[in-house]
């Protein structure tokens, strides 16, 4: 099978890389098109698989094209790559906002699967919702299942609205995080630490709960439960989280990522 990214950005070479080192692909079969002819020479030094600038040289030749350009030049590649198309060809699309039927219109296909990837991709710990149009066969979809895999974990949802729900959650949920380990980190050297250790102390503390919660079958709110001791520290830094309705805080910004990725989706 012939597999050609379009787009070589974050996400474009993530998939490159997970692809190549799952060997789903050989780098003979790994074709990525870049913007400009500089680009893909440059990428071709550094990185595995085929680089290329003109559609027309790659596009006819793949089996399934993963379609990872800004949603805002969306319009531009598909007027480069549709007559180039043919219907036979599956496309996976992980740009944010854009439906299925947008990307089945513009270039004239029927096989269509939409994912939500996130950026911890990078590391082969992403999670990825996905979604298909009808006409993508169930072997298809097996297949691309096992593609995604290479990134991370992956969901089927029976709904494409239902990507933008994880658009909100997990495509921009790392950002969410972050910001919450930005903040304490700022306490963590107010209160005396260097900076280095205040990102130890705080990194370590988010991967050993996460992995903590993962290894054990109990919800968030029993595991608090086992950390805030009755009048004790945590329960003091709960009760102003509370008081300043942060729980709520971070649903409605969930809430007005949703809105957002609906809005986009509208065009
Ligand atoms: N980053 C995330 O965490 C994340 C998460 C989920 C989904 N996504 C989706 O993934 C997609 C890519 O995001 P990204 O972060 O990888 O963006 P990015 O780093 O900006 O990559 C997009 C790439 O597409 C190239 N490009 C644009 N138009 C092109 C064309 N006509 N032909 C060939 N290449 C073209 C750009 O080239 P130039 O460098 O020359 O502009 C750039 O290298 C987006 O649609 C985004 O919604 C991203």
């Amino acid at each position: 099978m012939k597999i050609l990214i379009l787009g070589a950005g974050n996400m474009g070479l993530t998939y490159a890389q997970c692809l190549l080192r799952s060997r789903i692909v050989t780098p003979e079969n790994m074709m990525v098109l870049c913007r400009n002819f500089e680009k893909a020479n440059q990428l071709s030094q550094t990185y595995d698989g085929r680089f290329f600038s003109n559609p027309s040289l790659c596009v006819p030749e793949a089996d399934l094209l993963i379609l990872a350009v800004k949603p805002q030049d969306s319009t531009r590649l598909f007027e480069q790559i549709r007559e180039l198309t043919s219907p036979d060809q599956l496309f996976i699309s992980i740009m944010a906002g854009v439906k299925m039927q947008a990307v089945a219109s513009a270039l004239g296909s029927e096989k269509i699967i939409r994912a939500m990837p996130n950026l911890p991709a990078q590391i082969g710990a992403g999670v990825t919702a996905f979604t298909s149009t009808d006409a993508v066969t169930r072997i298809e979809l097996v297949m691309v299942q096992n593609l995604l895999n290479t990134t991370g974990k992956t969901i089927y949802v029976e709904q494409e609205q239902m990507l933008d729900a994880a658009t909100a959650i997990s495509g921009s949920g790392p950002a969410y995080v972050y910001y919450f380990m930005n903040a304490m980190i700022e306490a963590a050297v107010n209160m005396g630490f260097s900076a280095s250790e205040a990102e130890l102390l705080v990194s370590q503390t988010f991967t050993g709960a996460v992995d903590l919660y993962n290894k054990a079958d109990l919800s968030c709110e029993n595991w608090i439960k086992k950390v805030a001791s009755k009048g004790g520290t945590t329960e003091a830094a709960l009760r102003v989280f509370e008081d300043t309705a942060l729980h709520e805080d971070i649903i409605a910004g969930a809430n007005a990522a949703l809105k957002r990725a609906t809005e986009l989706g509208q065009g």
